[in-house]
């Protein structure tokens, strides 16, 4: 049966590397996987980005909206949203989703306004299983510069930013252990070890 899975983590976790090696094992076992990410290709994601890598000025609760504005399309879309893809019979991998949101934009604003923004939205599907990818701020720095040199940083690539990111991570997921399905993954490893960690979890979760 189709899913909808979420990896979440901090920039430089190594979650697209990941997602794409769980998409090929779902796909090696003769079914359809769909990978995709926030923020999304449509215009409120293309705004977003703009706004990240600093070209275009806002604020923290404008951005938060829009990161709402953004995951409702990319629930609804009609020819390649979340829903349509579910109902076409694909499991779906989201890169990030609203937890990223309490995460990032929740501390910077007010974390049970973002949370209750969302919640209260009928048209944003809750995920059936959450990865979250840990590893230590100074670590995911390391790896961003090494990955990309020459690219522009984003707003929230420092160390001080991704530490205060990483503990309101942790804040997040421990105030939603009981409602939603999270499974923390230790993300410092080789990739063999952690896409190991994140199958054995799709595994014990969504595995027929
Ligand atoms: P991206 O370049 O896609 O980073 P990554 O590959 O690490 O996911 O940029 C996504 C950025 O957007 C990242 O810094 C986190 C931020 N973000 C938020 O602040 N709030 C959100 O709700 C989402 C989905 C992302």
């Amino acid at each position: 049966m189709s899913k909808f899975i979420v990896v979440e983590g901090l920039d430089g976790t190594g979650k697209t590397t990941q997602i794409r090696i769980l998409a090929d094992h779902i796909r090696s076992k003769g079914m359809q996987a769909e990978i995709t990410a926030e923020p999304t290709s449509y215009p409120t994601g293309k705004l977003i980005r703009r706004i990240l890598s600093g070209e275009v000025s806002s604020d923290p609760w404008s951005l938060a909206a829009l990161f709402l504005s953004d995951r409702i399309m990319h629930n609804v879309a009609p020819e390649d949203g979340i829903e349509k893809m579910l109902s076409d019979g694909k499991t779906v991998i989201s890169d990030r989703y609203y937890y990223s949101t309490f995460a990032y934009q929740g501390h910077e604003t007010d974390l049970d306004w973002t949370v209750n923004m969302h919640f209260g939205c009928p048209a944003v599907r809750r995920p059936d299983l959450v990865l979250f990818l840990t590893m230590s701020p100074e670590k995911c720095i390391e790896r961003i510069r090494a990955n990309r040199p020459d690219e522009a940083i984003e707003i929230y690539e420092n160390t001080e930013s991704l530490t205060r990111i990483s503990r309101q991570f942790d804040a997040v997921f421990e105030m939603l252990t009981d409602r939603e399905n999270v499974v923390y993954i230790d993300a410092d490893g080789t990739v063999e070890e952690v896409s190991e960690r994140l199958i054995a979890a799709y595994e014990s979760c969504c595995g027929e």
